[in-house]
């Protein structure tokens, strides 16, 4: 089974094509035929954040060349010297599709009906949650090629993707540099997700496969939300998660090379006296639930800067500082000595309540997912601790699958979703219980 798998959810147009072999009912190797995502964090870096419309325009640019550098890279791709030409009825549908993108309309006709129709077996498209102007974008280039090819389109739930991001090992590197296989693990039963991404903190039980129920969730800003807002208290590039996680990784660094200080206390950076050795709280970290908290953390790293001894450089500039002075106060040790701070704080509250999750639903298997699973320490720190439990296993995405991806999207539909005719983008759509395996279903129907 291939499918073409669309992800426009947030600020990363992405698309992949994968092939599914099954062996009895159970999927085992996917091969990737092609992985393509192109990121628009640069554009938004000036807004500190995802701006929507500028995320669909983008989103509206990429996706025609996208999907057909995909169809290229697949072997997919082949001309027609006898362009499909379009009833009256399929023009109309196109067009009802597409009524709020002609330029889109346009593009995509003009490049589909020069292409032979591709041997591909379903579309999956991110219905939601994310931006909803992004989300249209997809979905609406998924029902046009769905109605073009004759394929069903198969909406999935953009954290349900990162769930089964995690469930993906890669084979050892295979022959040809253009296609990657991976086994999917199954998992076993209850299990625990914790999702961290830049809009969503939540901490998901299944008790058994499909099924969800949303558990615990931040009450205000989601983890990456508070790294990239950090980044940006620290006069770092968006999006602020691998940096605030490389200058992190400094100050440990330094950290280890630095000798103790007479009491034997570790200094942080020799240029950082200790009475001003940075602690920041851990919100909510014995609040006996398994909610989250990040705003106040922000806001504790807003104070801690303003209450850095001014630069005498700086100090003419009066108490109304401009955001770049108080940037550049900040020295680079004490903007390591922050970052790590920060990722310490949130790591320790994220690890603390995940496990106390386990161990209220005696969870066989742990998986992470979303954005913020790229960042190493807390990798670390949660390998670490999953190591010391006999009975649980973790399961973490692949570095390179953590941020958003159009394969995670491929896997999902694979995985639980059935087809849809009409997919409406749903802004906050929820994790619930899914329909039955896909797959099984396909099998029960050519028996
Ligand atoms: O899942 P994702 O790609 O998009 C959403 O669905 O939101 O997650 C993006 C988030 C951003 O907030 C970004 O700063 C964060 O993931 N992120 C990281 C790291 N890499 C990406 N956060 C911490 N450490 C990282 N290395
Ligand atoms: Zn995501």
């Amino acid at each position: 089974m291939k499918i073409l798998a669309i992800e426009t959810s947030c600020d990363e147009t992405g698309i992949a094509i994968l092939e599914a072999r099954t062996v009895g009912s159970k999927l085992s190797t996917v091969t990737v035929r092609a992985n393509l995502i192109l990121s628009q964090a640069k554009l938004h870096a000036e807004y500190g954040g995802v701006f929507p419309a500028l995320a669909r325009r983008e989103h509206a640019k990429a996706i025609v060349p996208l999907v057909v550098q995909a169809l290229k890279n697949a072997e997919l791709a082949h001309e027609t010297k006898t362009p499909h030409t379009l009833t009256t009825k399929e023009l109309r549908t196109l067009e009802k599709i597409m009524h709020k993108e002609p330029e889109l309309l346009a593009e995509l006709s003009k490049a589909f009906t020069m292409l032979k129709i591709p041997k591909i077996d379903a579309i999956a498209v991110t219905s939601g949650p994310g931006l909803e102007p992004a989300l249209w974008v997809g979905i609406n280039t998924a029902q046009a090629l769905g109605m073009l090819w004759g394929v069903p389109v198969i909406p999935v739930n953009h954290m349900e993707g990162h769930i089964v991001a995690a469930l993906l090992v890669e084979k050892s590197k295979v022959k040809s540099q253009k296609s990657k296989e991976y086994d999917l693990r199954s998992l076993q039963y209850p299990a625990i997700a914790l999702l961290i991404s830049g809009g969503h903190t939540e901490l998901v039980l299944m008790p058994r496969d499909g099924a969800y129920k949303l558990i615990g969730q931040t009450r205000d800003d989601a983890v990456g939300e508070a790294f990239d807002k950090v980044a940006r208290m620290l006069g770092l590039a968006y999006p602020g998660g691998p940096e605030i996680s490389k200058l992190a990784e400094q100050a440990r660094n330094n950290a280890d090379l630095t000798q103790t200080d007479a009491e034997g206390a570790p200094r942080v950076s020799a240029s950082i006296p200790r009475e001003s050795a940075i602690r920041l709280p851990r919100p909510m970290l014995h609040s006996g639930d398994f909610d989250f908290s990040f705003a106040g953390l922000k806001t504790a790293v807003l104070y801690t800067i303003k209450k850095i001894p001014l630069n005498p450089a700086l100090a003419g500039s009066g108490e109304h500082l401009a955001q770049s002075d108080v940037v550049a106060n900040l020295t680079p040790e004490i903007k390591a000595s922050i970052a790590k701070e920060f990722e310490d704080a949130a790591t320790e509250v994220l690890l603390a309540k995940t496990l106390a999750a386990a161990k209220k639903y005696k969870v066989k298997e742990i998986i992470l997912g979303g954005g913020v699973t790229a960042n190493k320490k807390i990798r670390r720190v949660f390998q670490e601790a999953v190591a010391q439990l006999p009975d649980t296993r973790l399961f973490l995405p692949d570095r390179e699958l953590s941020t958003d991806n159009g394969l995670m999207i491929g896997i999902a539909a694979l995985l639980r979703h059935k087809p849809k005719k009409h997919i409406v983008a749903q802004g906050t759509l929820k994790l619930t219980k899914s329909a039955n395996p896909t797959i099984a279903e396909l099998q029960k129907k050519k028996r």
